[in-house]
């Protein structure tokens, strides 16, 4: 992974969507890291530890690289919470400056949220309570301190939580962490001719993107494929880029969930496009590949993100994709029926960005809506002279259902839980939303620069 002009650029110049920089193929020269499943402690005051700290990574070889992590010098643990428990966590700042610990997709309240409402100090802590009431998914967690969010993630705060359901194992869906149950977070990365990590914001407004491709902060990483049948749970935790996968031979894969748990029903796919935050659960079935055949997870351009090695002794297992929920439909009648209450219109780019012609105000409530009342919001993206540029919408507290995207039923693989969206210039999605618990939560695009840059508001759930 060596090459002295790496990391050092490529094209110049700004351009649109977060995806400035053309990735670099992955040299396969490295193991993926899979990041350890957070312990469950002994402590009477709490049952999970989460602490922010600045650490090194030696990405290249001979080269400490400073970055931070949760509990790690990179990235952080895996959480795993179960449906219907509740846990306390410490979360404890050891950065030189302020930050949040956010639990992105997590129907909690807006106390425990972790929104810019929520900054623990350095040296601080604080004991958050979280209630898990929702069904099994992939959600994250990553800091939200308004003005650093962007470079905090950058420089590698982000992990995985994942809702372990009480359905799962009746799904009989691959389930062993790290074996055939693998978390992929891809994000993209610049490095200076120091290989440092390279957070310039004046040059990436509409999201700072970068040339290098890692998988769970791993650069070149390889992924050795033991069993036949795997299920990955991908994040896209870039703070712009939207990644499209493909498999390298062109063959289908089963999407199984998006953001917020199981799809209605499975989906065979040949590409999955995830705008940054947004998250799928895949299902490859390998069984049909040689040993020795390349293969690779790719991006649009078929550049190698991921290189399998195929280590596997062949023995049929079908993991069975019968679903709770295939017989009915997405949306009720009712549903569909109800009124648009919420008008959002997203606009600009750059520096340039709001949403209803306003920037951020942390002062100001921009909307209200009731507890456990569903209510459908429209989300415009208003294009502007250049065009304009795709948005994913996101929105704290709540798990929704896309209802229409310019009046059209969204695919089958849109029909799960959802808490981001990618919104299309001149698009208009209808979501179908419900806030379970009170609080002040955030409304944001997910482009991290371009929330940094005030394209964000605040709903008040009472
Ligand atoms: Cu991923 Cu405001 O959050
Ligand atoms: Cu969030
Ligand atoms: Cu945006």
């Amino acid at each position: 992974p060596d090459s002295p002009t790496r990391g050092m650029g490529g094209m110049g110049g700004h351009m649109n969507q977060g995806n400035a920089w053309p990735l670099q193929a992955s040299e396969g020269s490295r193991e993926l890291t899979i990041p350890e499943v957070l312990e469950r402690g002994q402590n009477a005051d709490f049952d999970y530890e989460v602490v922010a700290k600045e650490g090194t990574t030696e990405f290249y070889e001979g080269t400490l690289t400073e970055t931070y992590g949760y509990n790690g010098d990179l990235l952080g643990p895996t959480i795993r919470l179960k449906e219907g428990e509740t846990v306390r966590v410490k979360v404890r700042n050891e950065l030189d400056e302020p930050t949040t610990f956010h639990w992105h997709g997590l129907e909690v309240n807006g106390a425990a949220d972790g929104g810019p409402h929520n900054p623990v100090s350095p040296g601080e802590s604080q004991i958050v309570t979280l209630n898990v009431d929702q069904p099994a998914a992939t959600l994250w967690y990553h800091p939200h301190p308004h003005g650093q969010t962007a470079e905090q993630v950058f420089k590698g705060l982000s992990g995985l939580l994942y809702v372990d359901g009480t359905e799962q194992k009746e799904l009989g869906l691959p389930q062993r962490y790290g074996v055939d149950d693998i978390p992929l977070i891809f994000q993209d990365r610049m490095f200076d001719q120091n290989r440092q990590l390279n957070y310039d914001v004046l040059m990436n407004n509409d999201g700072t993107t970068g040339d290098v491709s890692l998988v769970n902060g791993t650069l070149d990483p390889e992924l050795t494929v033991t069993q036949p049948q795997m299920r990955f749970r991908i994040l896209n935790g870039s703070n712009a880029r939207t990644y499209t996968f493909r498999l390298s031979n062109g063959a289908s894969f089963t999407q199984i969930a998006s953001d917020g748990g199981m799809l209605r029903e499975p989906v065979d796919r040949e590409e999955l496009t995830l705008a940054a935050s947004e998250r799928a659960e895949i299902l490859v079935d390998f069984s049909g590949t040689e040993a020795g055949e390349e293969l690779a997870l790719t991006d649009a351009e078929g550049t190698a993100l991921l290189p399998f090695k195929l280590a596997f002794d062949k023995e049929e297992k079908q993991p069975d994709l019968k679903q709770g929920t295939a017989g009915q439909p997405f949306l009720t009648e009712e549903e569909k029926a109800l009124p648009v209450s919420k008008r959002l219109e997203l606009f600009g780019m750059m520096e340039m960005v709001t949403i209803n012609g306003q920037k951020f105000d942390p002062d100001r409530i921009d909307l209200r809506q009731r507890k456990g009342v569903t209510e459908v919001w429209e989300v415009y993206n208003q294009p502007d002279m250049m065009g304009g540029m795709a948005h994913p919408f996101h929105i704290h507290g709540t798990q929704f259902k896309i209802i229409s995207r310019d009046g059209k039923e969204p695919g089958p693989h849109e029909q799960g839980l959802k808490d981001s969206v990618q919104v299309e210039p001149g698009e208009r999605v209808k979501l179908l939303v419900t806030f379970p618990e009170t609080g002040i939560f955030m409304y944001h695009c997910h482009i991290l620069e371009h929330e940094e840059n005030g394209m964000m508001g605040q709903v008040e759930v009472y």
